[in-house]
């Protein structure tokens, strides 16, 4: 159903795209250059220091930045012409830029074609509407299955390129992100939505919960889902604790299943690509969730060479709420699950 609201959006906006197509792609490559140039200043980064935590943004020396400071002296740093989207923002309008000229070449047959997938999606729906909403990968819950899962995203250089080997191999894995970062990806996660990856909650703003109280503990779950809510339309189901922290009060005001990990990469504190490939290799069995984290081009690049790896070795790669349910298992709110094997 809500593919196919979406597919339904998608066709209504495609007409007015092909006219705006072309003006888009001038437009576009006129302000390409002027959004480039205006970058973080030298040597500022975004990283994930100090344990599995949220992004923060550093000068040159390491020193911490406040983002939103940083904004109010730097304007044009706003609207995601730079700071942590920029790189997302010149991709957008490269391609863009590219759509443009697609649906020019491509003239009706897209829209013939949309038409028609849209009716046979209609008429499988009628007559199956299990296999094909359920199951639209064919995953055989009676062959082994692990979930990827990458938290403290979003970061649209690295979860882009998960994505595009996830598709490559007919693969799908689970975001944890945090709410905060929401905003600056809005693409990035309609892009996950779009193509059946799952968002999960990772808070709103990275903070251990076991350090908080019971209100501030459902406020920061609340804003996360709220915040994904407003960019993509579907609320996360699943939550996952920063660095895993728990505490009574934690598990009763956490109304959602908690998810954890039986496989840890530690990718955020090595930061290398061969280490996160050698310890999934060594641990992984069916029914295990893997962690790692969204903000390091060395995951990615050991992404793009497990997931053609484990495909290889017969797993198929899901997303967690996936794995739960070919799993056939119910979970429940305020509880903490590590794997589902
Ligand atoms: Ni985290």
């Amino acid at each position: 159903m809500k593919k196919q609201i979406l597919r339904e959006k998608h066709k209504r906006v495609t007409g007015k795209k092909r006219i705006a197509g072309l003006l888009l792609a001038l437009l576009f490559g006129l302000c390409t250059q002027t959004a480039l140039a205006q970058e973080l200043p030298e040597g500022y980064h975004w990283v994930s220091e100090g344990g599995p935590s949220g992004a923060k943004l550093v000068d040159g020396q390491g020193n911490e930045v406040d983002y939103a400071t940083l904004l109010q002296e730097n304007p044009n740093l706003a609207n995601g012409a730079s700071g942590p989207a920029a790189l997302e923002t010149a991709d957008a309008q490269q391609q863009q830029t590219d759509e443009a000229k697609e649906s020019e070449s491509l003239g009706t047959e897209t829209e013939t074609e949309q038409e028609t997938n849209a009716q046979q999606e209609t008429d499988a729906e009628t007559e199956s509407e299990e296999a094909n909403n359920d199951n639209p990968r064919g995953i055989d819950p009676q062959k082994p299955m692990v979930a990827l899962t990458f938290d403290d995203g979003p970061y649209a250089p690295v979860g882009n390129r998960i994505m595009d080997v996830m598709q490559q191999y007919n693969s799908r894995c689970t975001f944890f992100v945090v709410g905060e970062r929401v905003p600056l990806y809005t693409k990035e996660l309609r892009r996950m939505v779009e193509e059946g990856f799952e968002i999960a909650n990772h808070t709103q703003n990275h903070k251990y919960l076991n350090k908080l109280g019971a209100a501030a503990i459902r406020s920061q779950v609340e804003q996360c889902n709220a915040a994904v809510a407003s960019v993509t339309g579907v609320t996360p189901t699943l939550v996952r604790l920063p660095g895993g922290n728990s505490s009574r009060t934690v598990l009763a005001n956490v109304n959602y299943p908690i998810i954890l990990w039986s496989i840890d990469t530690k990718d955020w504190s090595h930061r290398n690509t061969q280490k996160t490939i050698d310890i999934v290799k060594s641990k992984v069995k069916d029914g295990d969730i893997i962690l790692m984290h969204e903000l390091y081009t060395a995951t990615a690049a050991a992404t793009e060479q497990l997931v053609p790896w484990l495909v290889e070795q017969g797993y198929q790669l899901v997303t967690v709420s996936e794995l739960i349910a070919y799993k056939g298992v119910t979970v429940q709110p305020n509880t903490i699950y590590h794997s589902f094997h």
